[in-house]
């Protein structure tokens, strides 16, 4: 999907390299998280991926357009009709109600209005603001307008969903539950979505973690159950803690064997056990959402 991408970016004679032969694979109806430091070049990608940045060198392709390759205008036409780009700081326009930020993406396709009207209702309903949607942005929450943000996302019905730090600003329920409905649209809508967060918790609920640094990918982590896609995340979280539960069993039988010193044993049960912790909060706090 992406191969040996460069993006140099050039202020004066000053040049930055933003991304150094970046490549990676996408599955088509797959849950990616991408996951690095500040500067790495997480904003450059998606922005190279959604049509709104040129590659200063490398391949791209989405689905079967070869997005490196397109004249302006096809891309234009390539953003609406197949991205849906949730941005880093939130986009929507602030004179405009929240229906009506849904509704601006299919105004730029030359959507009838009748059914962009249809179209609205059904989006409001699925992010759940039906009482929000005559509030203007300054009227929402950051959860409420991330919403907005994902419903407009949506709204073309684009195969491949762009989200680029979508809970930054959020507490962690919040977060918890605009990540959740990224992953319906994954789940349910078969959706391809891309999202990046510095958030491990949030990074988690997606099938794979990219991880990139200095501007290529350093580690692709695979799931840890291939099941994930077709489990809710309450599943998940339950699979692993049952997973570092029996750790801490075997760990001890090692202690026992005299496989591990006393020392390498309390710093392993130490570590499984805040792993542990961090699970079972995060059960408890999904279930405080749901
Ligand atoms: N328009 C631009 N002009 C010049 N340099 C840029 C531009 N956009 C990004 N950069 C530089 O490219 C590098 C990668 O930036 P990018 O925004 O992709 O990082 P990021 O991983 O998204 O960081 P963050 O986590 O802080 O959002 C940085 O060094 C940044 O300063
Ligand atoms: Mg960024």
């Amino acid at each position: 999907m992406v191969k040996d991408l460069v993006k140099v970016y050039r202020i004066g004679t000053l040049e930055i390299q933003a991304l150094r032969g970046l490549s990676m694979k996408v599955e088509e109806g797959e849950m990616v998280a991408i996951i690095g430091p500040s500067g790495s070049g997480k904003t450059t990608l998606l922005n190279i991926l959604g049509g709104l940045d040129r590659a200063t060198a490398g391949y791209v392709k989405v689905f079967d357009t070869e997005v490196t390759s397109l004249t302006p205008d096809e891309l234009v036409e390539y953003r609406r009709r197949m991205v849906g780009h949730i941005f880093q700081t939130m986009n929507l326009i602030p004179t405009l109600t929240a229906a009506e930020n849904i509704e601006l993406p299919m105004i730029a396709l030359g959507v009838p209005k009748s059914k962009r009207v249809r179209r609205v209702e059904e989006l409001i309903n699925i992010v759940g603001l039906r009482e929000r949607r005559n509030h203007k942005p300054g009227e929402l929450s950051g959860g409420e307008q991330q919403r907005v943000a994902i419903a407009a996302a949506l709204a073309n019905d684009p195969p491949l969903i762009l989200a680029d730090e979508p809970t930054g600003e959020l507490d962690t329920a919040t977060a918890r539950l605009v990540v959740d409905y990224l992953s319906r649209a994954n789940r349910e809508l078969g959706k391809t979505v891309i999202m990046v967060t510095h958030d491990p918790a949030v990074a988690r609920a997606a099938g794979r973690i990219l991880r990139i640094q200095d501007g290529i990918i350093r580690a692709d982590l695979e799931p840890l159950w291939p099941e994930l896609a077709t489990t809710t995340y309450a599943d998940i979280l339950r699979m692993r803690i049952d997973e570092v539960e029996r750790q801490l069993v075997e760990l001890e039988d090692e202690l026992r064997r005299g496989e591990l010193t006393g020392e390498q044993y309390v710093e392993r049960q130490m570590a499984l056990k805040r792993a542990l912790s961090v699970f079972k909060e995060e059960l408890h706090r999904f279930g405080m959402v749901h």
